[in-house]
């Protein structure tokens, strides 16, 4: 190949480059916005679900306008009216040092240290009385923090649904937290007996239906018990003493309006 030739390889593939990299700048710059809009619809989508009123062909907005979002402390148990509902983020609260808690680590069931002291939670009204409040909750897995919601009906301890949206277990062993058969069992557990004393738990093994605790137990996953005990432990942190307990308990006496 002459010196010539060569030197236009060289220019053609350089030329390629910028124009390239100019071209995935733009559509990320030019993106961002959509993608910021998709992830807000995601998580709609999600609360939806977990309250088992997402349908499909119907814009997400649409369907969320039954849903208030209302911020949480949990320090005092009260709702906090410091902060924009719509744009508040408690992962990024959780790292911030006049939002953020320090989990003190006995009492750190769901092992992920530190938290915000404030929560987003979402309420699903009807006729101006609510229906179903929607918790966001996380924990460790095997080896990811699992990101979910639960919803609660208006006993404040009847599940009516619970899925994950972000983690990173194995496919086909923690992965089947997602899968459809084990989510299934979760509508119609109970959290709390009429003490008021957190009960709810994930097994090793199957549900022996015929107890008495049945109502408060969910299957475990073959091969994934690591993975099972970080979801059974992260309801017990976030619906514990630590977690939402005493804002529900201030919402089973004082209703909506505190
Ligand atoms: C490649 C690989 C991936 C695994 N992924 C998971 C997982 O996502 N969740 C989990 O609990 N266990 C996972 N395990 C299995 C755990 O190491 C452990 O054996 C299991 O949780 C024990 O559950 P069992 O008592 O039901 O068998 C994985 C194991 C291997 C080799």
């Amino acid at each position: 190949m002459s010196r010539d030739s060569t030197r236009k390889v060289l220019s053609v593939a350089f030329a390629l480059c910028v124009v390239c990299s100019i071209l995935v700048s733009a559509a990320a710059v030019g993106l961002r916005e959509r993608q910021e809009r998709n992830k807000v619809d995601e998580k709609k989508k999600n609360i939806l679900q977990a309250a088992g009123l997402y349908e499909t062909g119907i814009p997400v907005e649409d369907q969320f306008s039954k849903i208030q979002t209302r911020i949480v402390d949990l320090q005092s148990g009260q709702f906090s009216h410091d902060f924009d509902a719509a744009t508040f983020d408690s992962r990024s609260s959780a790292r911030d040092p006049e939002t953020r808690y320090q989990i003190p680590s006995d009492l750190d069931l769901a092992a992920i240290k530190r938290r915000s002291r404030y929560q987003d939670v979402y309420l699903v009204m009807a006729d101006d009385a609510l229906q179903q409040i929607i918790l966001p909750v996380h924990g460790k897995g095997l080896w990811s923090t699992m990101y979910g919601f639960i919803s609660l009906g208006n006993d404040f301890s009847t599940v009516n649904g619970f899925a994950f949206y972000e983690h990173g277990e194995t496919p086909g062993l923690g992965g089947e937290i997602d899968n459809p058969a084990w989510k299934k069992q979760w509508p119609g557990k109970k959290i709390y007996d009429d003490a008021g004393n957190i009960r709810i738990e994930v097994l090793k093994g199957a549900v022996d239906k015929s107890s008495e605790n049945a109502i408060y137990q969910a299957d475990g996953l073959a091969g994934a018990t690591l993975t099972a005990r970080g979801v059974g432990n992260l309801l017990k942190y976030w619906l514990g003493d630590n977690g939402y307990k005493p804002f529900l308990e201030t919402l089973k006496k004082e209703g909506l309006k505190q």
